[in-house]
């Protein structure tokens, strides 16, 4: 596996890859590496000849109060993994190469109402982080496909949207969320978890799959099964953000009749911020 630096480098392996006819498939990722990331890579490495992936733990994106010092960065596991993984390139970047002029004079990618709903609310700016430094990323690597974790449902819809907007001739790949064995989503924040809290954590996807179960079962009063799906994350210990019923596609509040819902829910479990969310397909006749 290559490991670069700097984009000039990085451009020219990608296209000597390019001339011989090889797709590439991208990988971002702020590293500090789990199996859901790997699965990422796997997904990548079946529809492309090349995977790239890069790991930058971008500040744009961290909130002044947020973990951006404490974020986990284990960059030689990492490549250690993704070598494994039969990852053909890993692209870690410095701050300088992103953000030449400062990260606070970058030119932004902005996707309003999308990233200001949420975890966008929560985390003001946030989301611009995001899209920026994917916008960057996917203008430094050029690839044929990309793979984003469905765990990270708003930021995917966000990311689908400003491709689609800016035209940008990448393929969106969304991949099933990894768990643990007990249904927690895999993150690299889990690990900020104590040992009691780690026992709690569980309770988010459970509460997901309680209102899942009773839209199945035909209810359709989403701001009392809302309010539900807070109560048992606050029984549970959990500090809820959010719980929200909204349409899969564009995440506008659901409505009776919508056939594709997805079930989002944030919330505060000690020194770590859980996300999660469940996909619903309804027959129209539930
Ligand atoms: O999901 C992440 O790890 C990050 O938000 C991403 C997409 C790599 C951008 O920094």
């Amino acid at each position: 596996m290559l490991m670069v630096h700097e984009i000039a480098p990085l451009r020219e392996q990608l296209q000597h890859w390019r001339q011989a006819g090889e797709r590439i498939a991208f990988v971002p990722t702020m590293g500090n590496l789990h199996a859901g990331h790997l699965r990422l890579v796997a997904e990548a490495r079946g529809r492309a000849e090349r995977v790239v992936v890069s790991i930058f733990v971008n500040p744009l994106q961290f909130g002044p109060t947020e973990d951006l010092a404490a974020y986990p960065r284990t960059p030689a596991e990492d490549a250690a993994a993704l070598e494994q993984a039969g990852a053909d390139l890993l692209f870690l970047p410095e701050e300088q190469t992103i953000y030449p002029h400062g990260r606070e004079a970058v030119s932004q990618v902005v996707v309003p109402q999308l990233g200001e709903m949420l975890c966008g609310a929560s985390r003001p700016g946030h989301f611009v982080g995001v899209s920026t430094v994917v916008c960057k990323l996917f203008n430094m690597v050029q690839p044929d496909l990309a793979c984003f974790g469905q765990k990270d449902y708003q930021q995917l819809t966000i990311l689908r949207r400003m491709v689609r907007d800016l035209d940008l001739p990448v393929e969106m790949v969304g991949v099933e969320t990894v768990r643990e064995a007990d249904g927690l989503a895999m993150s690299s924040r889990n690990g900020y978890l104590s040992c009691e809290d780690r026992q709690r954590a569980p309770a988010l996807y459970q509460s997901l799959q309680r209102v899942a179960q009773a839209l199945q079962d035909g209810r359709r009063d989403f701001a009392a099964l809302e309010a539900q799906g807070s109560e048992l994350l606050s029984a549970a210990g959990l500090n809820p953000d959010y719980f929200s019923i909204r349409a899969a596609d564009d995440l506008r509040p659901a409505e009776a009749g919508m056939a594709q819902l997805v079930i989002l829910a944030a919330a505060q479990l000690g020194r770590a911020r859980l996300i999660d969310n469940l996909t619903v397909s309804l027959s129209p006749t539930t």
